[in-house]
């Protein structure tokens, strides 16, 4: 049993999404969130680039005493996990190895389409983790550049430009026949009705609350679940912007965001003086 909180974080806002589904599997559970307003998008940026953020935003985390550390981002995950579990001293879990435990139950053999970043794409990230389970499914891959923005923007799944875009992402994976979607990006989730619509002989499978559950099974091995009942407290840091953080993150949570701290680069980088979460 340990209190000691799960850290997240996310390139930005999107890691909410598993914070959402972390609240709904781990309800007891304090979280500590950072989003990397600052630095986002890492979609576009290279592995290196993306390891080099990822380090600094663990480091920035271990100043809570976290129990677990999970990389929410979708492009950091399969960037720069294998990398990083190394040189951490707590257990880290990132969201594409229980998407693709996920992808591979519910696929009984058959294809899965996987939509995400352009640098999760290039990665093979995906392709890689499914194909460890199941060496005979195939996998076709889908970048949707432009819709993290209008996600973010706040086009959701009946917007007509937003459908027109994903019908269009959507056309070359329609020749798999795909038995699954998988939606491997933090922002997919807002707009997984429009999927499922356009998609109706596919199931949408969800990497973040594939994730959440992964989490739990961990902390369970681990012995480490939280003592404490009821509701457990979220923590919010950002390295820019905590207005519009609190404004667009509603969405994503669910609820409204009532704090988001901002860290200044100095604490970022200098500072270790920041309070462990209760
Ligand atoms: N969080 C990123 C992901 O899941 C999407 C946004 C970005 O490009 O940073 O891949």
């Amino acid at each position: 049993m340990s209190d000691q909180p799960i850290a997240v974080f996310d390139s930005g806002l999107g890691g909410l999404t598993v914070v959402r589904s972390l609240q709904q599997h781990l309800p007891g559970e304090t979280l500590v969130y950072f989003g990397d307003t600052a630095r986002v998008p890492y979609g576009t940026k290279t592995s290196k680039t993306v390891l080099q953020f990822a380090v600094q935003n663990c480091d920035f985390l271990l100043r809570f005493n976290p129990k677990l550390i999970i990389v929410a981002c979708n492009t950091a995950s399969a960037l720069a996990l294998d990398d990083l579990i190394p040189r951490m001293p707590v257990p880290l879990l990132g969201v594409v190895k229980p998407g693709a435990v996920a992808a591979v139950e519910r696929s009984a053999g058959r294809g899965i389409a996987v939509l995400a970043t352009e640098a999760t794409v290039a990665s093979e990230a995906y392709p890689r983790a499914i194909h460890a389970l199941d060496p005979n499914i195939p996998v076709i891959q889908r970048q949707c550049p432009s819709l993290v923005s209008l996600i973010e923007e706040g086009r959701s799944s009946d917007d007509d430009i937003l459908r027109r875009l994903l019908a269009e992402y959507l056309e070359t994976v329609k020749r798999l026949d795909p038995a699954v979607i998988l939606l491997g990006c933090t922002h997919y989730p807002l707009v997984a009705p429009a999927v499922a619509d356009l998609m109706p002989a596919a199931t949408v499978v969800d990497s973040a609350d594939a994730t959440a559950a992964a989490a739990r099974t961990l902390l369970t091995e681990m012995n480490a679940l939280t003592t404490r009942t009821g509701h457990g407290k979220l923590h919010c840091y950002v390295s820019d912007n905590p207005q519009r953080f609190r404004e667009v993150g509603g969405r994503f949570l669910g609820q409204p965001i009532r704090e988001v701290t901002w860290v200044s680069p100095e604490q970022f980088f200098h500072e270790h003086t920041l309070h462990p979460a209760k």
